[in-house]
């Protein structure tokens, strides 16, 4: 490959991509209130998806490209056949130092351990309840105890970061934020408290958002919250600790203040459409260049000439938005 296919990525306000976030599907096992429009059932009809060969062979362009993190989401990742093997191999793509998954946790129980034989450094589960029917009502799916069961795996399997998402939502969740930051206390893990984002059309629901401001003061209440430094890998959490505790505490403040001007991110949907943030539509489709037979040359410079268009920051919007802004719907970008 040629010189620009080797030059790192930076888009025009300096910001350097290092980091790549790429669906494998978009059907999930679950749907999510924040996740499936109201009234839809969860629509898994999914799409065409790109086969495991051309995601490698993308991973690979952007490795050369200079991304050393590769976050595998979907929909829900670990439901795509072939899954495990996929990981194994995207794990030796030279380059990629950090290789993580966003999953809802429901089948990691038997995955764990070939997960992180297969090289999977970090996992972060989606985890909104600790209340078994809450979470079917949110979820539509009885499956607490799957995701409890797939956490404790990951812990023993020995996967170097566990993290635990929860997507603040009052009136639903906000009576367990003290639960989650408890469980900080003995578990050696990572409990994010994320702002509910206005992203999917028909899942937002402004009178459930809560800043994680007012998450911050509950939790203060239980003990002083001791900064911690950024990870090295780290997304765009804030980390804290709970005196004594073993593990940590994320906030991850999208709505309330965004962290557009240290985003180091790309995404690419299952079936290879690059959007240069989680708000925009696709930028570039990959999956007609790789269908025409382009070059990792000429795709590289197709990903440089997309990144350019990559915004400043996020739209605009503040607690009181009433619209949903993304404009490709979360079960096809993964977070
Ligand atoms: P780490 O690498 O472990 O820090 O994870 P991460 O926070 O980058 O990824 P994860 O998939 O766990 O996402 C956690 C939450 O952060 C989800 O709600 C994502 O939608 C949100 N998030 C991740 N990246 C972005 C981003 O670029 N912009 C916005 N607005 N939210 C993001
Ligand atoms: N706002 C905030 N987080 C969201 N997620 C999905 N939709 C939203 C939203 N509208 C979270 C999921 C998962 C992560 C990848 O994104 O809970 O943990």
């Amino acid at each position: 490959m040629q010189e620009n296919a080797t030059t790192p990525l930076i888009d025009r306000f300096n910001r350097r991509i290092e980091y790549l976030r790429m669906s494998v599907t978009s059907r999930c096992n679950l749907s999510c209130s924040y996740c499936v429009p109201a009234g839809k059932l969860s629509d898994n009809g999914g799409c065409d998806m790109l086969s495991f060969r051309d995601l490698l062979f993308i991973a690979d362009v952007f490795a050369r490209l200079g991304v050393r993190k590769v976050r595998v989401t979907g929909g829900e990742p670990l439901v795509r056949k072939g899954i495990e093997k996929f990981i194994a191999q995207l794990a030796e793509t030279p380059g990629i130092d950090r290789l993580a998954l966003t999953t809802n946790g429901v089948m990691l129980a038997q995955m764990a351990h070939s997960l992180k034989s297969a090289g999977l450094k970090a996992v972060n589960v989606s985890l909104d309840t600790f209340d078994r029917e809450k979470y079917a009502r949110v979820t539509g799916h009885d499956g607490l105890n799957n995701v409890l069961s797939g956490l404790n795996a990951a812990i023993d399997a020995g996967i170097e970061s566990v993290k635990l998402n929860v997507v603040v939502m009052k009136g639903v969740n906000d009576d367990e934020l003290e639960k989650f930051a408890g469980y900080t206390i003995r578990n050696k893990i990572q409990v994010r408290f994320i702002e509910f984002m206005p992203h999917t059309k028909g899942a937002w629901n402004a009178g459930q958002y809560m800043p994680v401001e007012d998450v911050k003061k509950r939790i203060e209440a239980l003990g002083a919250l001791i900064p911690c430094s950024r990870e090295q890998w780290g997304g765009p959490a804030r980390i804290y600790r709970l005196d004594g505790a073993q593990g940590e505490i994320g906030f991850i403040s999208a709505v309330s203040r965004h962290f557009c001007w240290e985003c180091n991110r790309l995404r690419i949907t299952a079936d290879g459409k690059l959007l240069t943030c989680l708000f925009e539509g696709s930028a570039l489709d990959l999956r007609s260049l790789l269908e025409s037979g382009a070059s990792a040359e000429r795709i590289s410079t197709a990903i440089k000439e997309a990144l350019m268009g990559k915004w400043e920051a996020r739209p605009g919007f503040d607690s009181n938005v009433n619209d949903a802004q993304g404009q490709v719907a979360m079960r096809h970008i993964g977070g």
